[in-house]
């Protein structure tokens, strides 16, 4: 009985919708989560604008609906994200989970999901907004690099962090051992991060980050 735990709660159980580009091994963390009741919601369907995401098949070997949606077939941004906002509405979900979906994202599914959409980015932001992140931090010769969950808002990877994890920057590195020591930490924080929110722990206010009642740092939670 897939939802025996859910059934002996009081309160309905919560629906998460996450969204991937690739492999998706950040949403495979969060199902982890969610079959063991780290996570006390479900994760009711991944949607992906690629139709090759290897995170769509994680998503089907999970019993999760897995749908993909062709930007192709779109007029505009505008258009792609109306029609995906309506798949994704008609799920009912409590929190949307961006996992790697690399696309950017229209004001109108900005402010639809606004207070209960997350992204997870691999940088200590607000260092390295958008693309090619590990490489920028090698060749800025950093000495830690990371991850930062963060609330989505309009600004790209400009939202409030809830939660960061660093790595140390080791001298032979080139960008995929540095990507992929982050990727570990990502599996991580990420479904923590997801645990708050379901637990009505996490919530944004007035584009902050607020966490049990305290209104968190630009680096989020545990800021040195
Ligand atoms: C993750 O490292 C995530 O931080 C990054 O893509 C990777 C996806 O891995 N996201 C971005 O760059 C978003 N701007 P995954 O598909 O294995 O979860």
């Amino acid at each position: 009985m897939k939802n025996s735990h859910s059934m002996n709660n009081s309160h309905p159980q919560k629906n998460i919708v996450v969204l991937v580009s690739g492999s998706g091994s950040n949403l495979q963390a969060i199902l982890d989560a969610c079959n063991n009741h780290t996570i006390d919601a479900s994760v009711k369907a991944v949607f992906s604008n690629k139709t090759d995401a290897f995170g769509l098949e994680r998503a089907k070997s999970a019993g999760v609906d897995a749908h993909s949606v062709n930007p192709k077939e779109f007029n505009s941004r505008e258009e792609f994200d109306h029609e995906l906002m309506i798949k994704i509405d008609a799920y009912q979900p409590d929190l949307i989970v961006l996992a790697g979906y690399m696309r950017i994202l229209s004001s109108e599914f900005v402010r639809h999901y606004a207070g209960k959409m997350v992204n997870i980015h691999p940088s200590l932001l607000p260092k390295y907004p958008g693309l090619h992140t590990h490489q920028r931090a090698i060749d800025a010769q950093d000495k830690e690099h990371g991850t930062s969950v963060h609330f989505v808002t309009e600004e790209l990877d400009g939202g409030p962090v809830i939660l960061q994890a660093k790595v140390p920057v080791f001298e032979d590195d080139d960008a995929d051992m540095l990507a992929s020591r982050v990727l570990t930490q990502e599996h991580n924080i990420y479904p923590m991060a997801c645990k708050w929110f379901i637990e009505d722990r996490l919530s944004m206010v007035n584009g902050q980050a607020v966490l049990d009642g305290n209104v968190l740092g630009k680096h989020g939670y545990a800021e040195e």
